[in-house]
């Protein structure tokens, strides 16, 4: 019999690449979206997926809303992917956050928790949660130190998908996601401005790239590969909660070089003030500034995943590695930046 499969956060970029993925697996894939007042379907339409997906109207903020929506659909698997998911934000918005982030998910359990045939569940957990780091690499057994209000959320909504587990007996789990990209990425994240902005650049559509932090470490994979570790927790017999990562860190800095080679230039790093700028060697022109406005009140400096139990168990591995995701993300912007199609 046909699955079906009900994915939340579907207009963003993990929703896109893993609708594709359960339509070649042939699920009859539903759409949760919330109201707005612009089309915000871009990302389907560019993967060609729009029109084979059942659209229905969900927030996380309404839990009749999710209660009405989940009896109606019958989903034989539940993926969570909707958040307010931009860290920054988190920190001007945190009471939202915690309400969409950590009681929404709570909404959702309670939901399964009261029907008769339970879904399966997946939680869309983040590498955020181990924070400032209390072991590296960060695997399964690291303790959690989140810092900030949406890592705090994600921890909340990790712990009670692990109680109603427990609790419930539910097929619920989390993936443990680092952080991951793609051409699909949003524009505020910190490798898609950078991508976007080096296109720009080598369009002269703009001059400079303003940045917070260099020095940040990332653990960067690309969003391709880690939906499927989702499908692949799903079709577990026992639940489980897994990491998903490279098990490589580069730092903001690195990306940003490796995105300027992307268009042929060479950052050379030099002082200036109190702080540095990256200047093209080839033109001399500055290319890179450092603003402190991006900076975080409370920042993590380092991260880098250990994922051999998904590895051992699942089956899993990333495909796309740290350079292959920086060029696909500049060629692609470069692309749109040549059509004027940058739609987001
Ligand atoms: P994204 O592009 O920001 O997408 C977030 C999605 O959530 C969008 O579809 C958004 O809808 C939806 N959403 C936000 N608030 C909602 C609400 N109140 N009710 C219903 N839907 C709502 O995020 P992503 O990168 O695809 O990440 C997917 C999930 O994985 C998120 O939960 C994120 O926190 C988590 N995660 C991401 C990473 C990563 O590196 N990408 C790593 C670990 C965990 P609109 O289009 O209307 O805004
Ligand atoms: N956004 C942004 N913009 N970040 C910058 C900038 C900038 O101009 N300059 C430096 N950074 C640094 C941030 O301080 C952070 O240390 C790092 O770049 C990555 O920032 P983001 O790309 O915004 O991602 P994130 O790591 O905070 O969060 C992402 O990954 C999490 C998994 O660890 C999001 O996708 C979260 O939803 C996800 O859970």
């Amino acid at each position: 019999m046909t699955k079906r499969a009900l994915i939340t956060g579907i207009t963003g970029q993990d929703g896109a690449y893993l609708s594709q993925f359960l339509l070649t697996k042939g699920y009859e894939v539903f759409g949760a979206v919330r109201r707005t007042s612009s089309i915000n379907t871009g990302r389907l339409s560019e993967l060609g997926v729009l029109d084979e997906i059942n659209m229905v109207s969900m927030d996380l903020a309404e839990i009749t809303n999710i209660q009405r929506i989940v009896e109606e659909v019958e989903p034989d698997e539940i993926y969570n992917l909707a958040a307010q998911s931009f860290v920054q934000t988190s920190f001007e918005q945190p009471i939202y956050t915690s309400d969409i982030d950590a009681i929404g998910v709570h909404r959702i359990l309670e939901t399964i928790r009261n029907l008769g045939a339970k879904p399966k569940f997946y939680q869309a957990s983040s590498s955020e949660m181990f924070g400032k780091a209390q072991g590296t690499p960060q695997n399964e057994e690291t303790p959690f130190y989140p810092r900030s209000p949406y890592g705090i959320s994600k921890l909340y909504a990790h712990w009670t998908t692990v109680n109603y587990r427990e609790s419930w007996n539910l097929h619920s789990c989390s993936g443990i996601l680092f952080n991951h990209e793609s051409p699909l990425r949003g524009i505020e994240f910190v490798t898609r401005k950078i991508s976007l902005g080096m296109a720009e650049i080598a369009h002269k559509k703009k001059n400079r790239i303003s940045l917070g932090n260099l020095n940040a470490e990332r653990d960067w994979g690309f969003s391709g590969d880690y939906v499927k570790a989702m499908w692949m927790m799903l079709q577990q017999k026992n639940p489980k909660d897994y990491v998903i990562a490279t098990g490589k860190t580069h730092s903001v800095r690195e990306f940003a070089e490796k995105a300027a080679q992307a268009i042929d230039l060479e950052i050379e790093w030099m002082a200036d003030k109190d702080d540095e700028v990256g200047v093209s060697k080839d033109t001399g022109d500055t290319i890179i500034t450092v603003n402190k406005s991006f900076n975080r009140p409370a920042e993590i400096d380092h991260l880098l995943g250990d994922s051999r139990l998904a590895n051992n168990e699942l089956g899993w591995k990333p495909e796309v590695d740290f350079e292959g995701l920086v060029e696909m993300m500049v060629q692609s912007d470069l692309k749109r930046v040549e059509q004027g199609a940058v739609w987001f």
